[in-house]
C-alpha cells in the first residue's frame, strides 16, 4: 500500500524508519501534474533503490506571476493513482503551512543563488531558482534520502541542485535522469498539451537543431560554427521565437569561447511557440584533442 502523508514529522519518522531498516532511498520532488518523464525519475529510482517517495508540491516561493501560480494544474487524484501504479512507496503532499508556515510572509532565511540562477532561465524571473534551492534543501533536508532524481530536462535546474547539496554538504546523492520525448523528439512536459497539432510539429525543429549541432561537433566545427548551426537550424522555423541557444560549459554554466573545439559541453535551447515556453538541451561532443 502506498503513504499518503502531508505533515512533516510523519514524513521524516516514516524516513528514519526505512533507513533503520536498512533501505536505500530514493526521492522524487515534483510540482505533480505528472506526465511520463516524471514516471522516469521514478522508475531510475526503482531500480536503483529499495523505497521510492515521491514529493508533490506546488512551491509558490519559484513563481514569479500570482496568476501562474493560481493556474498551475492540480489533478492530485489523477498523480496518485499513477504513482500507485508506478509503485511508488510513499507520496508527501505537504500544503503550503506545512513548509512555509508564515507564508505569504516570507521565511526568515531561504537560500540565495548566485550567478548560477540569474542567467537563462533565471534571466526574466527573479527569485525563481532561489525559490526553488530553498524547497528543495527542505525537502532534501525532511527525506534524507541516499539519491535524489532530477531530469535534465531542467538542466539549470539539476547544475543548480548539485551546486546546493555540494555547497550545503547536504548528504544525498543527486541524480540526473534523460530527458523522456514524445515520439517525435519533443521534450515531454506538462505544458505540451497546450499546443496544437501544427504546434507539436513545428516543435520538433528544437530536437532537430540540438542533433544537428551534435553532428556538427563530431566532424570537427568549433564551438562558434556549432553555435551558428545550432541558431540557423531554429530560424527555419517562423514560428519559434528564440530566447536563447548557446553552448555552455555543463557545471558553470558559462559560455565556451567560439575558437573551442575539443570538449564536452552543452547546448541549452529556449523558444516559444503559440505561446507556449520550451525548453531543451542536449550533451555536445567535441573530439577529444
Ligand atoms: P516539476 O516541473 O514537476 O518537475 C519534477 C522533475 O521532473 C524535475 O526534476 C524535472 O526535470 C523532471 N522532468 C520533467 N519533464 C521531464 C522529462 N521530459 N524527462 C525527464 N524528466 C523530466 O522541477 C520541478 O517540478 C520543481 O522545480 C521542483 C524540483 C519539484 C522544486 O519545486
Amino acid at each position: 500500500m502506498m503513504e499518503i502523508i502531508s505533515d512533516a514529522k510523519t514524513w521524516r519518522a516514516l524516513m528514519t524508519q526505512w533507513r533503520h531498516d536498512g533501505d536505500h532511498i530514493g526521492f522524487c520532488p515534483t510540482m505533480g501534474a505528472l506526465h511520463a518523464g516524471h514516471l522516469s525519475l521514478v522508475e531510475h529510482a526503482r531500480e536503483q533503490c529499495d523505497r521510492v517517495g515521491v514529493s508533490i508540491f506546488v512551491n509558490p516561493t519559484q513563481f514569479n506571476q500570482a496568476t501562474d501560480l493560481a493556474a498551475y494544474p492540480r489533478p492530485i487524484d489523477a498523480d496518485l493513482a499513477m504513482m500507485q501504479a508506478a509503485g511508488v512507496d510513499a507520496v508527501f503532499v505537504p500544503e503550503v503551512h506545512e513548509i512555509y508556515p508564515v507564508y505569504p510572509e516570507p521565511t526568515a532565511v531561504r537560500v540565495e543563488v548566485g550567478e548560477l540562477g540569474q542567467r537563462f532561465e533565471g534571466a526574466d524571473r527573479p527569485g525563481h531558482f532561489s525559490g526553488m534551492a530553498t524547497v528543495v534543501s527542505i525537502l532534501l533536508n525532511v527525506t534524507q534520502a541516499h539519491a535524489a532524481y532530477f531530469g535534465e530536462k531542467d538542466f539549470q535546474q539539476l547544475v543548480i541542485v548539485n551546486a546546493l547539496v555540494r555547497d550545503l554538504m547536504i548528504d544525498t546523492k543527486i541524480v540526473g535522469v534523460p530527458t523522456l520525448r514524445e515520439a517525435g523528439g519533443l521534450a515531454m512536459s506538462s505544458r505540451n498539451v497546450r499546443l496544437s497539432e501544427q504546434g507539436r510539429f513545428e516543435a520538433r525543429v528544437i530536437i532537430q537543431a540540438l542533433q544537428v549541432a551534435q553532428e556538427a561537433a563530431l566532424h570537427g566545427g568549433s564551438v562558434g560554427q556549432v553555435e551558428r548551426a545550432l541558431r540557423d537550424h531554429l530560424a527555419t522555423c517562423a514560428d519559434l521565437r528564440v530566447s536563447y541557444a548557446q553552448i555552455v560549459d555543463p557545471v558553470s554554466l558559462l559560455p565556451v569561447s567560439p575558437e573551442v573545439r575539443h570538449g564536452n559541453y552543452r547546448a541549452l535551447v529556449a523558444g516559444v511557440i503559440e505561446g507556449v515556453r520550451l525548453l531543451d538541451n542536449a550533451e555536445v561532443r567535441f573530439p577529444p584533442s
